[in-house]
């Protein structure tokens, strides 16, 4: 292989392609196995750039009308929506992204970070139906250094097991959530791995995703 033509992939970067081997359905491995020992070494070996822990919304930040709104927004996006990483995903207008980036939520997401300022990168939709789910995977994207995850919809079955998104934080430190509509979530997503276990039948969970770049 000619040196030149190397491409130096981030840490992130590598441990996507070794996940996806590891963690191929998503699920979360018992503590003791292997793919757990796995998934424990990447959340270990980026936690010195973890600027945060995953940490949940203050209930009343986002407001009932604006998820009703985003709820509106994403239904009439799902057209348009693509599969990735075993679910599907569509990007949001610029008019939905007003109704979450308020200027209370956009406070309280800087007020988490110290030393540095955030940017509004961009948002996206992200649509979960039976038998789909998110590889634990670390979030990549130019634009998703920082992810606000907002539940838009949850439908719960009765029969099944209900899935979760979860979150590793490096040895035996696992967080799951289940958000119900208006709940959220605001992570390091380019260095904290996470996933979302597999929904069964009669599940269904819709999310907006709003990403942010810091500098
Ligand atoms: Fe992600």
């Amino acid at each position: 292989m000619n040196k030149s033509a190397a491409v130096a992939r981030s840490l992130p970067d590598l441990w996507n392609d070794f996940l996806a081997e590891v963690t191929p359905r998503g699920r979360i491995f018992p503590t003791g196995t292997p793919q757990r020992m796995v998934m424990e070494m990447a959340a270990d070996s980026t936690a010195k750039r973890r600027e945060i822990h995953p940490t949940c919304v203050p209930e009343n930040l986002i407001g009932v009308a604006a998820v009703e709104e985003l709820q509106q927004q994403a239904d009439a996006a799902h057209g348009d929506s693509i599969e990735f990483n075993s679910h599907r995903v569509s990007d949001a207008p610029d008019a939905a992204v007003s109704y979450l980036a308020s200027p209370g939520v956009l406070e309280w997401c800087q007020s988490t970070i110290s030393g540095r300022t955030l940017k509004m990168g961009r948002m996206i939709f992200i649509y979960y139906g039976p038998g789909e789910m998110s590889r634990l995977h670390f979030d990549t994207a130019e634009d998703f250094e920082f992810n606000l995850l907002v539940c838009l919809r949850r439908v719960r079955s009765d029969v099944q097991k209900s899935t979760r998104t979860y979150f590793v934080d490096g040895a035996r430190k696992v967080t799951t959530y289940d958000l119900a509509a208006g709940q959220a979530v605001w992570f390091n997503g380019r260095w904290t791995p996470h996933g979302r276990t597999p929904l069964g039948e009669g599940e269904q969970v819709v999310l907006a995703s709003l990403g942010f770049t810091s500098h």
